[in-house]
C-alpha cells in the first residue's frame, strides 16, 4: 500500500517540494490516532526544513508539515475516549503534515471549533499552542490584568488579541500602519498604538496613557 506525501527531493525552493507515492503509514501505536490529512498550514519551519536549514527530530516524519486538520481514521491502543473514528480534527506535528495521512500522539489534537471550516482549521494548531503556552500556561496571564501585544496584526497578535478579549484581559497592541491597528481594534484590542507615530514625550514615557 502507498499514499502521496510531499517529499523534499534536495535542499532548496519551492521547487524541491515534489509530490511522490510513499509507503503507507503504520497502523498508530499506543496514544496514537491515524489522521486523513484534509488540509495543512504552512508555516516558516517549513521553508526553512525546505531549504536544509532546520531537519526534523528524531523519530518525526521525513515530510514536511506541523499542523494540519482532517478526519480520524484509526484509533490507536489507550486512546481518551472523547476521540472516535470519523471525528473532525486539527493537530499540532512534529512533521507529516503535508501527506494524506499522518499519526499523531491523541494528546497533539484538538476539535474543529464550532464555526471554523475543516480547512481552515489546519492553520490553527500552531499559533494556539504557542500562545497558550507562552502567554497563559508560562506567563499566568490572568483575567483583570493588562497585555501589551508588539506587532499586534501578526498571525500570533490576531490570535492573541481574540483569546485575551475572551478571557477579560485589557489587550494594548503596537503596529506599524493604521490599516493594521484597524484590523487590531476590529478584533477587539482596546488600546493602539502606532510605533512609527509616537512623538519623543511619548517615547520617553507615559506613552499609551493619552492613547
Ligand atoms: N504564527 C505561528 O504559528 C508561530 C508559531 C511559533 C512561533 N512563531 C514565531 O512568532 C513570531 C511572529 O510570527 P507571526 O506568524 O505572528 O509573524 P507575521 O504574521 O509574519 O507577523 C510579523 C509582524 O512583525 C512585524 N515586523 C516588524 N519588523 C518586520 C520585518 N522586518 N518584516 C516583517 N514583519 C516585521 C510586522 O508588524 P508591524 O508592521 O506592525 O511591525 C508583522 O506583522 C515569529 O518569530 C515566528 O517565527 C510563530
Amino acid at each position: 500500500m502507498t499514499m502521496k506525501a510531499v517529499v523534499i527531493s534536495s535542499p532548496g525552493g519551492p521547487e524541491a517540494l515534489e509530490v511522490r507515492e510513499v509507503e503507507d503509514l503504520p497502523a498508530p501505536g499506543e496514544g496514537e490516532v491515524l489522521v486523513k490529512v484534509a488540509a495543512s498550514g504552512v508555516n516558516r519551519a517549513d521553508t526553512v526544513q525546505r531549504q536544509g536549514k532546520y531537519p526534523p527530530p528524531p523519530g518525526a516524519s521525513l515530510y514536511p508539515g506541523l499542523e494540519c486538520s482532517g478526519t480520524i481514521l484509526a484509533l490507536g491502543a489507550n486512546v481518551p475516549s472523547r476521540w472516535a473514528v470519523g471525528d473532525q480534527v486539527c493537530a499540532l506535528l512534529t512533521g507529516g503534515g503535508y501527506a494524506e495521512k499522518v499519526v499523531v500522539p491523541a494528546g497533539q489534537l484538538l476539535p474543529v471549533p464550532e464555526g471554523v471550516s475543516l480547512t481552515d482549521a489546519a492553520g490553527l494548531p500552531e499559533v494556539a499552542c504557542t500562545v497558550w503556552s507562552t502567554v497563559f500556561m508560562t506567563s499566568h496571564l490572568s483575567p483583570g490584568e493588562s497585555f501589551l501585544i508588539h506587532g499586534g496584526s501578526s498571525g500570533i497578535g490576531t490570535f492573541a488579541i481574540q483569546i485575551a478579549k475572551h478571557l477579560g484581559i485589557k489587550v494594548l497592541v503596537t503596529a506599524g500602519s493604521e490599516e493594521k491597528l484597524a484590523a487590531c481594534k476590529d478584533l477587539g484590542a482596546d488600546v493602539c498604538i502606532n510605533y512609527r507615530r509616537l512623538c519623543s514625550t511619548h517615547k520617553r514615557r507615559n506613552w499609551w496613557k493619552g492613547c
